[in-house]
């Protein structure tokens, strides 16, 4: 592919994984069949989920220490109300960190079914930094915190420390850097960021930590229902499931987190120095906030937008629009995407 994809999600995904992918839709495993007409419950199905499971498991380093991660539907969506549906005591209280659009569209969706106490919220600045001095109450029934913020470009760097069940949306850095996951008894993701295309859920929770409500849960929505049957309550959906599998083999052959976070920093810091030395542009974030995922920045000067917009154009960057709710530009630079991709777009900035 000849084009620069900085789009926010989905997103960007490793060519060699679109070509295995690509090969599996026209004849998957050599079984002269396409990875999406055969059964889910089929021998070669059931491996690529166990081994997708596994991947997840063991990239996190959460192997053996009482997790189980499953592929789920309805994407982090669905999860901001089954979270608190499998989580929250009937009359029940939780807390939340409002960090953005979408920790303020989970707080909506568990107010539906108990007490929300919002901790800390950045919504006085539009979001632009991470709170940091909170109190997590100890009379709640979990903390839920957004890990990055696609939209603002913030990402939590030291996650608060709580003596309860700690909930973490990680869609748009899950997989990009080395964190200690045990801190975390629920990590929930969208698939369409670092992993593969939209349509499967990863949720990757702490089984001790299920069946202490006496809420009546709908199957779909429960998680005890999803473990028993290992993610095929119903039809999973099998590419995106496929696609994540080997994203997370590419990830584990690159040397897993650890390597990727590296080059992650490395990208980041690319982009982030220019925008600091060149005088016509500004971040959006906090500095010490600042994603490593979706760096959001401005232009100075709006009389050089359109000029800005061709070079991007002609120089084949896509998907560098600022979401509405902060404007100017960001370019969201997922696991997948190479440091020479940014250095085009920071050698356009400089010779703007
Ligand atoms: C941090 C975060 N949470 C939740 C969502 C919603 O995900 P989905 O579209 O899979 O429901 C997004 C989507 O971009 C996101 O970035």
């Amino acid at each position: 592919m000849k084009k620069h994809n900085f789009s926010a999600g989905p997103c960007i995904l490793p060519q060699e994984v679109l070509k295995k992918a690509s090969q599996a839709v026209l004849n998957f495993n050599d079984i002269d069949l396409s990875l999406i007409e055969i059964s889910h419950r089929s021998a070669d199905f059931v491996a690529v989920m166990d081994k997708a499971t596994d991947l997840v498991l063991e990239l996190m380093d959460l192997k053996g220490k009482g997790y189980t991660a499953l592929f789920l539907q309805g994407g982090a969506s669905l999860e901001f109300l089954m979270v608190p549906y499998n989580l929250m005591k009937t009359n029940g209280k939780a807390a939340y960190l409002d960090t953005g659009t979408w920790s303020s569209k989970a707080i909506k969706e568990a107010k539906l079914l108990g007490e929300i106490d919002v901790v800390a919220s950045s919504k006085d600045k539009n979001y632009n930094y991470i709170p940091k001095d909170f109190k997590i109450p100890g009379d709640i029934d979990y903390f839920h915190c957004t890990s990055n913020n696609t939209i603002f470009g913030t990402q939590i760097k030291k996650f608060p420390k709580t003596e309860g069940v700690m909930v973490c949306d990680m869609s748009s850095d899950i997989f990009s850097r080395k964190l200690d996951f045990s801190q975390f008894d629920l990590i929930y993701a969208g698939a369409q960021k670092n992993m593969g295309p939209a349509g499967a859920t990863l949720v990757v929770i702490k089984n001790d930590i299920l069946g202490k409500t006496d809420r009546t849960i709908p199957s779909m929505l429960d998680y005890q229902i999803h473990i028993s049957k290992e993610s095929m309550f119903n039809t999973p959906p099998v590419f995106s499931v496929y696609v994540s599998m080997l994203t997370l083999e590419w990830l584990k052959n690159m040397g897993g987190i650890e390597a990727i976070e590296k080059l992650n920093n490395a990208k980041a810091e690319l982009l982030y120095n220019e925008i600091d030395s060149n005088p016509l542009f500004e971040g959006a974030a906090a500095i010490e906030d600042r994603s490593n995922m979706n760096i959001t920045f401005l232009l100075k000067d709006d009389t050089k937008k359109d000029r800005f917009d061709a070079m991007c154009k002609d120089a084949g960057i896509n998907g560098i629009k600022g979401h509405r709710s902060v404007g100017g530009f960001r370019a969201s630079v997922y696991n997948a995407m190479p440091i020479e991709s940014i250095q085009v777009l920071v050698d356009i900035m400089n010779k703007l």
